[in-house]
């Protein structure tokens, strides 16, 4: 028998299925989204999610070129599907619409670390984040979290009066007398990006919980 047209039908079908799977249903369910547009509390239109300001965008590529989505995911999953919610990783789940102003989603596949989609909400001070990223350990004793050092200058205070970008670094983390620790401004922008970070907003596919006090009535 001539197998010939049986083979090629196939092919064609397994080419055409895997189309439909990875393109055209992928473009139909998620292809047309486009930013949540709503009214806030204060009557202002408000876009969500809006685009990063510029040294956010910048820190976005910092981020992902020092690997941090090694051990940082940026997905919350439903209370349903994990314990993310209840760890305060974020108010609700994430959504395909999260990621719409980011041109590549970082959402990472493993977790050593918490996840960080929400990190902006629940970081304190900007100076906090900059510590954090010159040495984890002198915020989270015994912390594996990469350190990134290299992002920062140790240097002679100049003219005599610190620089007022320099860390507050006190007792054994501080430099040595007479020098101090700048942030390069690659080190400023992932700390805007790791600011921006928060997805706490109403959307239709994935509201907020409803705050108790007001479900109780
Ligand atoms: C080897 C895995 C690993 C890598 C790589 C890593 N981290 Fe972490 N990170 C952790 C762990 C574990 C923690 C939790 C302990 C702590 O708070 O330091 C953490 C905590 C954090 C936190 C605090 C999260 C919170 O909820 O308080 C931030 C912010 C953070 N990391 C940013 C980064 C950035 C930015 C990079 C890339 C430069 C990075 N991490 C790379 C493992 C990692």
């Amino acid at each position: 028998m001539n197998y010939g047209p049986l083979i090629y039908f196939g092919v064609v079908t397994s080419l055409v299925a895997s189309w439909i799977g990875f393109v055209a249903v992928p473009r139909q369910t998620v292809g047309k989204l486009h930013p949540d547009v709503s009214t806030n509390a204060a009557s202002a239109v408000v876009s969500y999610p809006s685009a990063r300001s510029g040294e956010a965008a910048q820190g976005r590529d910092v981020y992902q070129s020092l690997g941090c989505s090694a051990c940082h995911t940026m997905q919350v999953r439903p209370a349903s599907g994990g314990s993310d919610i209840a760890r305060g990783w974020g108010k609700r789940r994430t959504v395909a619409r999260d990621y719409l102003q980011d041109p590549a989603p970082l959402l990472g596949s493993s977790r050593l670390g918490p996840d960080l989609a929400n990190y902006g909400e629940r970081l304190g001070t900007n100076s906090f984040a900059l510590i954090r990223l010159y040495n984890p350990r002198l915020v989270a004793a015994g912390s594996i979290c990469a350190p990134v050092p290299f992002l920062f200058e140790t240097r002679p205070i100049r003219g005599g009066v610190p620089s007022a970008e320099a860390l507050p670094l006190k007792g054994s983390a501080a430099p040595e007398a007479g020098s101090e620790v700048i942030p390069s401004l690659r080190a400023r922008q992932l700390a805007a990006f790791l600011a921006s970070l928060s997805t706490s907003v109403d959307l239709p596919e994935a509201p907020l919980p409803v705050a108790e006090e007001t479900a109780s009535k």
